[in-house]
C-alpha cells in the first residue's frame, strides 16, 4: 500500500502534532507500506508570506520529522515544491472542480473567521491537496479529523476526472487518525500554534517544565477528591504515562489528598523523558544541515519520477500532449 501525508511548515511543532499525527506516520512505516511524507511548503504560503519565515519553518519541520523517527531508508521524505508537476495537476483538476464543491469546504470558512486573509490560494487549497494525493497513486492518507472533508474532495475529483478522461487516477481511501482525541493546550483549549498554548517538541527541558508548572487548575483543596476527566494536567499525563501509571493517577485524583503540583511535576518529568532523545537528534541535525538537505533532495527525486510517470498519462488523456 502507498501511504501519503503532508505537513504544513507553518509554525513550530508541538506535542499535539506528535500525538495527533507524527506518531501515526511512524507506525505506518513498515515493511508492507511504501510511505511518502512531504513538507507542504506550497500550502503553507496561504498563511506564511515572509520568505525567511517559510524557509526556516521548512527546515525546522524537516529536522523535526527526522528527529522523531521518520526513516529515509523506509520512507520517501521530500519537499512538495521539489515536485513542481503537482501544481500542473492541480490546475488540470481545477478544470473538473465544481465551484460549489470548494464553496462548501469548512476549513476555508473557519480560517477566514479566524482572521486569515481570504486569498485565492486558501480557497484553492483542497485542489492542490488532491493533486498531492493523486499524483503519487496513494491508497492511504493518514490525517486528522479536520482533514476529512479534503479527502472527500480528493475522492470526488478523482472520480470526476476518471469519468471525463478515463480510469487514470487511483481513488484513495481515507485513513482518519482517531486514535488520539484532541490534545489539550496549556489553557485547556485545543493545543495549537495559533493559540500560543503549546508544549513545543524541541524547546529546552527547563522551559517545558516551567510551562507545565504554570498550567491553570481549579481551586479544589489538596485534601478534596478531584475530577481527572476535567483536568488538562491529567489529560496530558495520560498521553505520556504508561497505562498502569495513568490508572494510579486516576485513583489518586479521585481519592483526594493529592495536590495538582505533584501531578504537574510528574507530567514534566515524563514529558521531558519522551522529548529528550528527540531534542538530542534535533540538535545533531541542526549541525548537519547538508545531511538533511541531501535526504530531501534524494526523496524529491524519487517522488518526482513517480509523479512524472502519472503526468505523462494525464497530459495525453486530456489532450495537452499528442498520443504517441
Ligand atoms: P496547529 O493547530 O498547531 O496549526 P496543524 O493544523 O498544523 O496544527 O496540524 C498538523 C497535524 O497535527 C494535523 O494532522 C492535526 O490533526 C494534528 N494536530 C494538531 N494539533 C492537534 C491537537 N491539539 N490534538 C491532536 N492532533 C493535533
Ligand atoms: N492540509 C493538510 C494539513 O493541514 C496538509 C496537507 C497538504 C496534506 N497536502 C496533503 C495532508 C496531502 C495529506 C495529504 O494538515
Amino acid at each position: 500500500m502507498r501511504v501519503l501525508s503532508g505537513i504544513q511548515p507553518s509554525g513550530k511543532l508541538h506535542i499535539g502534532n506528535y500525538f495527533g499525527a507524527m506518531r501515526q506516520y511512524l507506525k505506518l512505516q513498515s515493511e508492507e507500506n511504501e510511505c511518502f511524507y512531504f513538507i507542504a511548503n506550497y500550502h503553507a504560503m496561504t498563511s506564511v508570506q515572509a520568505a525567511d519565515e517559510l524557509q526556516s519553518y521548512t527546515d525546522e519541520v524537516a529536522r523535526g520529522y527526522l528527529a522523531v523517527g521518520i526513516n529515509p531508508d523506509k520512507s520517501v521524505f521530500f519537499r512538495q515544491s521539489d515536485v513542481p508537476e503537482v501544481c500542473e495537476l492541480a490546475w488540470i483538476l481545477s478544470c473538473v472542480t465544481p465551484m460549489g464543491l470548494l464553496e462548501r469546504c469548512v476549513s476555508y470558512k473557519e480560517k477566514v473567521e479566524h482572521g486569515l486573509r481570504p486569498n485565492h490560494g486558501l480557497f484553492f487549497y483542497p485542489v492542490l491537496q488532491a493533486a498531492d494525493i493523486l499524483i503519487y497513486n496513494s491508497h492511504i492518507v493518514p490525517v486528522g479529523q479536520d482533514q476529512k472533508q479534503h479527502l472527500e474532495v480528493t475522492r470526488d475529483l478523482a472520480i470526476k476526472f476518471n469519468n471525463t478522461y478515463g480510469e487514470i487516477l487511483t481513488v484513495p481511501d481515507p485513513y482518519i487518525i482517531t486514535a488520539t482525541a484532541v490534545v489539550p493546550g496549556l489553557d485547556g483549549r485545543k493545543m495549537s500554534k495559533s493559540y500560543n498554548n503549546t508544549l513545543e517538541l524541541f524547546e529546552p527541558a527547563g522551559r517545558t517544565k516551567k510551562k507545565i508548572m504554570r498550567i491553570v487548575t481549579d481551586s479544589t483543596p489538596v485534601e478534596a477528591p478531584k475530577d481527572p476527566d476535567n483536568c488538562t494536567v491529567f489529560a496530558l499525563l495520560s498521553l505520556v504515562a504508561s497505562q498502569q501509571e495513568t490508572q494510579e493517577w486516576r485513583e489518586r485524583y479521585r481519592r483526594g489528598g493529592m495536590g495538582y503540583g505533584e501531578a504537574k511535576k510528574r507530567l514534566a518529568e515524563l514529558t521531558n523523558e519522551l522529548l529528550d532523545p528527540f531534542r538530542r537528534r534535533y540538535d545533531e541535525l541542526c549541525r548537519n544541515s547538508d545531511y538533511v538537505e541531501d535526504i530531501l533532495r534524494e526523496g524529491g527525486k524519487k517522488a518526482r519520477s513517480v509523479a512524472q510517470e502519472l503526468m505523462e498519462k494525464v497530459r495525453t488523456a486530456t489532450g495537452i500532449t499528442k498520443q504517441k
